[in-house]
Order: C-alpha cells, then structure tokens, then sequence
C-alpha cells in the first residue's frame, strides 16, 4: 500500500526520476528551495522527526510525501503498517544468512547481490529504505550484536558494507549504514560513553564507515546511542558535521537510531537530520522555541530540511510500482550465500565430505538439525518465507544412497538437561559417522543483552564429547553468531562452523557437508581460547557508564599478534576440500613514494583433486614506526575460484592510506618513510609469502611543537635545532666538548626530556617564559617530511 501521496507527487519526482545533467539537479534543487521558502518552522520542525514508528513526516499541504524505512540488516521485517512495531506481525522476507556469515564470505561481488536482493524485497513491499548494514567493530567476543556486525577488521568491515550499500541502492531502495559510531556493547548501551583515544577512533571505528561512505554513498546513516569521547552519537558535530560532512563528502542524511536522542536542538546543530521514531510533539516544539529565542539558526533547520526532502524526493522518484517479491528465488540465492559463508575449521583425516562410498549410515545428531537456529535477536528479526531444517533436506537429498538416523542429543528448553545423550550414543554408535548439530541457542546472542562467557550450553559440550566416545567419525557442525570455546576440540575430526545462515542455511550445510559445495568461508574475526584472552577482557561491558577501550588500535588480530597469544582459530581460517599454493609474489617496484603506491601480484595454485575458492589476504607492516603500530594489518583480500589444477595471479594496488597510521594529534593519516612488508597470507597465521618495499614519504607534515613539547624533540629538528642555538647558546656550549661546535652537544637525557616550558628554570635564567613562546610562535608553521 503505498502512501496517499502517491498519485499526485509534486513534479519534483518525476523531476528527480530525470535527474541526469546538472541542470535537472538544479531544478531540484530549485524546488526544494522554493518549497523549504514555503514551509512555516513548525513544518520544518516536524519534517526533523519520523511521523510514527517506520516513517518520514508528510507535509500534505505542500504536497510533501514520506517515506518507509525498516530493519535490517539480513532482511527486510516490515511492519504491517508504519505505525505498529513489527515485533511477530512483520511481513514474510527472505531472511538471509546474518552479517558474521556474509562476512566469512569475504565476497565483494556476493555482498552486492545480496544487496540487489534486499533492494527487490524492499521494492515487493514498499520499503524506500533499509535499515543497515551494520559495520560496527566485533571488539568483544561477548558483544550482543556480534551477529549483526561483519568484522573486528575495519577494512574488511568497511569494504562489505560498501558492497552491500552499493547493491541495495542500485535497485532505488537507500539504506542505512548503522550505528555511528563506536557502538560496540549492549549494556548501557543508551549511554555508555565509547572512551578512546583519537587515533583509535579513526584507524578501528571509523575506518569502516569512511569507506562505505566514500565507496557507496549511503542515503542515510543511523547515529549510535552511545557517546564517544564523551558526546552522544546524536549530537557531535565532530562525527556528524566535521568527519562525515567535510571529510568524507557524505551526501545523505543522518537518522537517529531508535530513542537515541538526548537533546534534539543539539542533535541539530550538530548535523543529525531526523529523530527517530516520532517521539510526540514535544521535541518540535523545542525545535521552535530554540529557532525563536536564537539559540537555534534558522539556517541550520534550512539546510537540513533542504537535505532530507532531497532524500525523500530521490526515494520517491525511484519506487518502481508494482514490484513483486521472487520468494523462490531468494531462497535459493540464500542458500547459496549461505554455502559460500559456511566455514571447514577442522578436517582431519579428511573425514568430510560425506560421501556414498565412506560412509553407508550416517547418524545426525543434535536439536538444531529438526528445529534450526539461523538469526539472532532484536530488532533485525525476519520473519521468513521459508525455513528449511538439516534433517529434512538430508533426508531428501541423500537418503536415498545414505540411511540417515536421528536422534535429539539435547533440549532447546533446557541448557543442562543431558537426559538424551545416551539415546544419542546408541543412534551415532550404530552409524559411520555422526554429524552433531550443536552451537549456542536464541537466547544467547541477542540485541539489548551480552553474553557473560563464550560457552555453548553443557548439554551441547556434552553431547559432542560423548559422541566422541563411540563414534570415531564425529563432525561438530556449529550454529552461533560469534565466537565460542570448543573444550571436545581434539576429540572430533571435523569442526563446521556454520553461523547463523538464515532460513536456506540448512540446505547451505547439506551442501557442504556432502560435497557439493567445496567450503570456502574464513573466519572474519579470531575465535579465543579463553575469554581471558581477548583485547578488551578488562574494559567490557565497562562500569558506571564509561567504557575504556584500553586496548586501543590492538583489537582483534592486532592484539593476538603483539601478545603473542595463540588463538583456538586465527583471524582468516578456514579450510578447503582441496589445497591451495601461494608462489612469485612480485612488487612493481622496490623503492616507491606514497603518491605513487605500490602493486603486489602473486600466484595462487589449487593443487588438489577438486574445484575450490581461496580467500587470498595481503596485509601491511611497518617495518619501524614513530608510533607503535601493529605487527600486521589487512589491507587488501579477494576470493579467487580454481579449477583443480588452475592457477591465476592476482594483482592488489596499494596506496599511500595502505601505510599510514593516524596521527591524532596532528589530526591527520601519515605515511612515513621506511620499509614496509607487504606479506601474504592464507589467514592471518598462515603468511606464505613476503617482500619489502621502501618508501619515501613526501608528505609535508605540520611539526605541530608547542611549549609542551620536549627538548630533545626541538633538537632533533633540524629548523628548529638552529632556534634553540640562538635561544639558550650558553647553555648548550656547556654541553659541548672540546673542539666541538654546539651542533654537537651531548645532553644528559633527563635534562632534555624536559619540555621548553621549563627552560627558564633549567638554564638558570638564561632566558624567559616570554622568549620560550616567542620562539613556540615561530615553529607554528614548520613542517616536516616523515
Ligand atoms: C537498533 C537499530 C534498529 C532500530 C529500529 C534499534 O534499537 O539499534 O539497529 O535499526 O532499533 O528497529
């Protein structure tokens, strides 16, 4: 049902359905400015915040219409109507695999249909825009939302996303890239405070976001709940205005998550276009006052009222009528993303795939394979057209060849009743193999709650040990969102981490399981040994509203990597039913600047029996930093597919950004000289390859020295050396030995480790407070080569 608006929109929509040249836009534009010039500030107040729960504000006077947003991100839940929650009522869509299997894909090309898909869903049932993709950094293995999320790697994070973006917006439908930013803990989370330091802030959390907004543009973007740096998402101008407007070049507009404003005139100022939901009146009226008494510029409202009918209009000129929801084909499709996500973490003895000739009756074991869990709780629930189970799909299409038994092994209802695994030993004893469905049930993962360990339930553990016992071909075939301990891991050849792969999955793991798809997903984030061991162990969920993120840049690999702390499967891992060889790993070039960058090509082989796709990583070292900086850092990856036996070279180009770390407090991404290693890899353990290049910077970089700065760090600088020789001669010839000139001074450390603040005292009145801040004048414009 579409809006009442429908059949007579304003000419801005066939207007903007033209919208080609420069002078269509300008027309638009034309019209918005009229129509912005037409609205009184109540109206544009109102249009500031959605008109009930999945909607825009209409202004039917002027013909304005509204627009339909919702969840998101692995399907579409739609509301019967935008005014009711769509908790259990939503509409039936396909409910895709959730974004920790999309990302084991590391499929670009993939994430992009799967994108095209939600945009034709969105079409079918009248959704101008989805709420997602979530590219919020997994830094915890407890985190609720883990599911939701892609990544603990920014680059990886930020380039799926793009993809997705890029994919939902080319079928007319706009998305919403979500929450920004630092939005990484359940609890509190209306109000924790993300606490980190400037350059984490850019390198892990906002890196993902950068680059789906530059690489796709998304129409809009949800702000987070929490605060960062001690500001709400909602109302920064530091995220809003100063990042993603002047630096990124964002062109859409900024939707509050859900209740996640505080103070709604801020938010304004601050550059957040609409409050989401509508929350009563009450907000635009203080909207009124503040542009009344002048603490609120009218220009503000005007710009950003300007913003969203450019949103709205774009949105409406783009529905296509009548569109219709291919429910079969989805479901196919999501198998087969499903399949590609689906991730071989153990095979010994090559006891995977089920094959015919190996194994005559195969025993599956375990509740999930007759009652599937295949998303996760919240907000980002699909109600799906489908839902295949293991059994069944087993059962169909192998059982003809194979007898299939089953036995329960666990209750659902009950985490530590383990009533039913002697049942479950008999059926997998009587068997030549045992595939046991086990991995962490609903309740586990959901949005608004962490988890307080990484541990399936007792009875699964259980199960899959006791197994073990009696069937020396046992498979632990996993089902969970996020990371957890394996205690039986040495007990089973085969480990099949499957993740939550929505309503085909089931079809997905018959799939690899027999063979007909070869496994191809790695893991997208590090699976610990103990949740002693991860980054953030200490500074999560956080205390009392504040949330250190102690470990700074070293989430995820980084950390394992600098602790030297080996993980139960490293980030990257995964198998194949075949084999793949790495080989001439070639850069164009040995010595390089950062302008113009480098290319590595290297060759990769399938040398086993059948067809395969390897996920080829290249990750960067700084050889020597001014900062510290991880041991590694993923740059750049691509999936490549294989014939038995073919080989193909890849080529990855990597540019200055490729080596820069971000200086916070120069405020910007460096790329200093030095040597780097550009190093390939088959995860993020498995280097097979690596080569050196050097480079030289030419950037010019703001020395940025003031009257804190130490002594030692003025001498260091060549132009700045040459000041203190003029400002304190005397006090340095004391340092200089015979025959030496004052170029040459031997300093004690502790002398110099003193910051020129204190030069009046340390030289004994050699020279004044005001002397030392005329020379810090000087310096402001000095620069350096890094
Ligand atoms: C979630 C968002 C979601 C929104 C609308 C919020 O609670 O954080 O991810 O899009 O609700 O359901």
């Amino acid at each position: 049902m579409r809006n009442l608006f429908l059949f007579s929109v304003f000419i801005l929509t066939s207007l903007a359905m033209k919208a080609q040249s420069t002078k269509d836009e300008q027309a638009i534009q034309d019209k918005i400015n009229q129509l912005v010039s037409e609205l009184t500030l109540e109206e544009k107040a109102a249009l500031c915040s959605g008109r009930d729960d999945w909607s825009t504000q209409p202004i039917e006077r002027l013909n304005i219409p509204w627009i339909w947003v919702a969840d998101g991100p692995h399907g579409l839940r739609r509301a019967p109507a935008t005014n009711k929650p769509g908790y259990g009522d939503q509409l039936p869509a396909t409910c895709f695999p959730t974004a920790s299997a999309l990302a084991a894909t590391w499929d670009l090309d993939l994430l992009y249909k799967v994108g095209q898909s939600l945009g034709e869903e969105c079409q079918a049932q009248d959704v101008n825009v989805i709420l997602g993709p979530g590219v919020n950094i997994k830094r915890s293995v407890l985190a609720g939302r883990n599911f939701e999320f892609f990544s603990e790697d920014p680059i990886l994070s930020g380039e799926l996303g793009a993809a997705y973006i890029n994919g939902v917006q080319s079928q007319g439908v706009g998305t919403s890239l979500k929450h920004f930013t630092a939005n990484n803990v359940e609890t509190m989370r209306m109000y924790n405070n993300s606490d980190m330091d400037t350059r984490t802030l850019h390198e892990i959390y906002l890196t993902p976001f950068e680059i789906a907004v530059k690489k796709a543009q998304p129409w809009t973007i949800m702000a987070c709940y929490n605060r960062v740096q001690g500001v709400y998402g909602t109302q920064s101008p530091y995220l809003l205005t100063d990042i993603l407007k002047k630096e990124w070049g964002f062109k859409g507009i900024v939707i509050s998550d859900w209740f996640a404003v505080v103070n709604r005139v801020e938010a304004m100022k601050a550059g957040m276009h609409i409050e989401m939901p509508s929350v009563s009146a009450v907000n635009d009226s203080l909207v009124v006052e503040a542009v009344k008494n002048g603490d609120l510029d009218i220009a503000v409202v005007d710009q950003l009222v300007k913003e969203i009918l450019t949103v709205v209009f774009k949105a409406k000129s783009l529905e296509k009528e009548g569109a219709e929801l291919n429910a079969d084909k989805h479901h196919n499709f999501a198998r087969q993303v499903a399949s590609e996500a689906i991730t071989l973490l153990k095979n010994e003895n090559q006891i995977l795939p089920v094959t015919k000739e190996k194994y005559k009756r195969v025993a599956i074991i375990g509740e999930f394979a007759s009652a599937p869990r295949y998303q996760g709780n919240g907000s980002s629930e699909v109600k799906p057209t489908q839902l295949d189970k293991a059994l069944d799909m087993i059962k169909k299409e192998y059982g003809k060849d194979i007898k299939v038994s089953y036995a329960q092994g666990y209750k659902l209802s009950d985490d530590n009743d383990t009533s039913l695994i002697d049942e479950a030993k008999k059926v997998a004893a009587a068997a030549d193999i045992a595939l046991v469905f086990a991995g962490l049930p609903l309740q586990y993962e959901s949005e608004g709650i962490d988890r307080t360990h990484i541990h399936m339930p007792a009875s699964h553990n259980k199960l899959i040990s006791e197994i073990a016992k009696v069937q020396k071909n046992t498979v632990a075939v996993l089902t969970n969102g996020s990371a957890v301990t394996m205690p039986w891991i040495n007990e089973v050849d085969g480990i099949l981490e499957t993740w939550l792969g929505g309503q085909a999955g089931a079809g997905a793991v018959a799939d690899v399981l027999f063979g007909k798809v070869n496994p191809s997903g790695k893991l997208a984030e590090t699976f610990p040994m103990k949740l002693e061991d991860t980054p953030s162990f200490f500074n999560f969920p956080g205390e009392q509203g504040e949330v250190l993120y102690g470990e700074r840049i070293f989430v995820g690999y980084r950390y394992y990597d600098e602790k030297k702390i080996e993980p139960l499967f490293p980030f990257g891992f995964g198998l194949s039913y075949t084999t793949f060889e790495y080989s001439d790993l070639k850069l164009s070039a040995k010595n390089t600047t950062d302008k113009d960058g480098v290319s590595a090509t290297v060759t990769v082989k399938n040398t086993g029996d059948v067809k395969g796709k390897e996920i080829v990583q290249l990750y960067v070292t700084d050889q020597k930093s001014t900062l510290q900086r991880p041991k590694k850092e993923l740059k750049k990856f691509v999936k490549v597919e294989l014939e038995s036996g073919e080989e193909k070279e890849v080529t990855f180009k990597l540019e200055a950004r490729d080596f820069s770390y971000y200086d916070g407090k120069r405020e910007m991404w460096i790329a200093e000289s030095g040597d780097f290693s550009i190093s390939i890899g088959a995860s993020s353990r498995d280097i097979r390859l690596s080569e050196v290049v050097a480079l030289q910077s030419t950037q010019q970089v703001p020395l940025a020295f003031d009257e804190y700065t130490f002594f030692s760090e003025y001498w260091k600088n060549k132009q700045t050396r040459a000041l203190l020789m003029e400002l304190v001669p005397n006090w340095i010839k004391g340092f200089t030995g015979e025959g030496k000139s004052g170029y040459t001074a031997d300093f004690p450390g502790f002398l110099v480790d003193h910051p020129l603040l204190k030069f009046p005292y340390i030289t004994h009145g050699e020279i004044s407070h005001a002397q030392v801040m005329e020379l810090v004048e000087k310096c402001k414009g000095f620069t350096y080569n890094p």
